[in-house]
């Protein structure tokens, strides 16, 4: 019997996991099929429901049900709950798990693509939603030295920070958290003596409102800093153009993309992930969307 693993989200038609994780599942030759299971709003707690057929072994979770799908779930990994967004569910002994995988896909892009080590580092962090969620608490579980936080919609910034601040004290750590209003991405001085700029926010995004726009402009960005946009498509965003012009060193979200989805990947199957194999089909996907 054939079995498979969902991509649970909304729009799905530029989702390019279902390759690479096909690409991965058929290298190890299992019969199981990855399907974008693409949900309309108000249809989750069915599509979640039918991750119960014996024939269903998980899902990944991407926009817009990250946070939502939490309540339908029957355990939440520490981490996934602490940042409040779950992107892979297992299934274990009939139960539905849920856990976060962007955390540990974007430290190990930072690390191994990036050359870049966290700790003690002043970082920019431009959003407040679910991705930033993510990479702020990765960044103060590898004790970088500060956060700034700038978002839009300041309250959720306030709300981000707040969360990161309790969970510090209640392990004790000493990261700096700050948070600015959205203005201050004009301001060049925010920026000068920052490690690292992480774009979280949806602009610049191919197929989005947002398309061809860079939240920075080019006299905000640090030559000194890495520019990470978690961006993936386009693979060279707006925002990404500009850090190189401005001499500053780059990377963008592709790497984050697979290292999150291998992840996920070894929790499904529990074997190791050819992490080479998705790259490549990732890139390969890539160009043609
Ligand atoms: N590479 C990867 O593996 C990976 C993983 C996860 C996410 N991502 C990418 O990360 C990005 C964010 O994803 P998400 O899940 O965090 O989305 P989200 O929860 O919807 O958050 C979107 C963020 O963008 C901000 N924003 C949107 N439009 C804006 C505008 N016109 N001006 C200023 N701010 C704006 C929002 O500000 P407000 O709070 O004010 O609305 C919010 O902070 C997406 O591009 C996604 O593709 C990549």
């Amino acid at each position: 019997m054939s079995r498979f693993i969902g991509l649970i989200g909304y729009p799905l038609k530029h989702s390019i996991s279902p390759y690479f994780q096909q690409a991965a599942l058929d290298y190890y030759q299992l019969d199981i099929r990855y399907q974008a299971w693409e949900t309309l709003p108000g249809e989750l707690g069915e599509t979640v429901s039918r991750l119960r057929h014996p024939q269903n072994l998980g899902a990944n979770v991407t926009v817009p049900y990250k946070e939502s799908v939490l309540p339908l779930l029957d355990e939440i990994d520490e981490l996934a709950s602490l940042i409040g967004a779950v992107n892979t569910i297992v299934k274990r002994d009939d139960r539905l798990a849920g856990f976060n995988t962007d955390a540990h896909g974007f430290i190990q892009a930072l690390r191994e693509q990036g050359n870049f080590e966290p700790e003690s580092k002043d970082v920019i962090i431009l959003g407040a939603g679910g991705a930033a969620r993510a990479v702020s608490f990765a960044l103060v579980q590898k004790k970088a030295g500060s956060l700034t936080i700038i978002n839009r919609t300041l309250e959720r910034a306030e709300a981000l920070a707040n969360s990161l601040r309790s969970y510090q004290a209640s392990i004790g750590l000493e990261t700096k958290t700050v948070v600015l209003p959205w203005p201050t991405v004009t301001t060049p001085v925010t920026f000068e003596h920052c490690h690292l700029v992480v774009n979280c926010t949806t602009i610049g995004m191919k197929h989005s409102p947002e398309e061809g726009k860079s939240p920075l402009r080019l006299e905000a960005i640090p030559s000194s800093a890495l520019v990470y946009d978690l961006i993936y498509n386009p693979s060279l965003t707006p925002l990404l153009q500009l850090a190189q012009r401005a001499g500053a060193n780059i990377l963008g979200g592709l790497a984050m993309l697979v290292y999150q989805g291998a992840a996920s990947f070894e929790l499904w199957t529990n074997r190791e992930a050819p992490v080479d194999i998705m790259l490549i089909k990732a890139e390969e996907v890539l160009e043609r969307c």
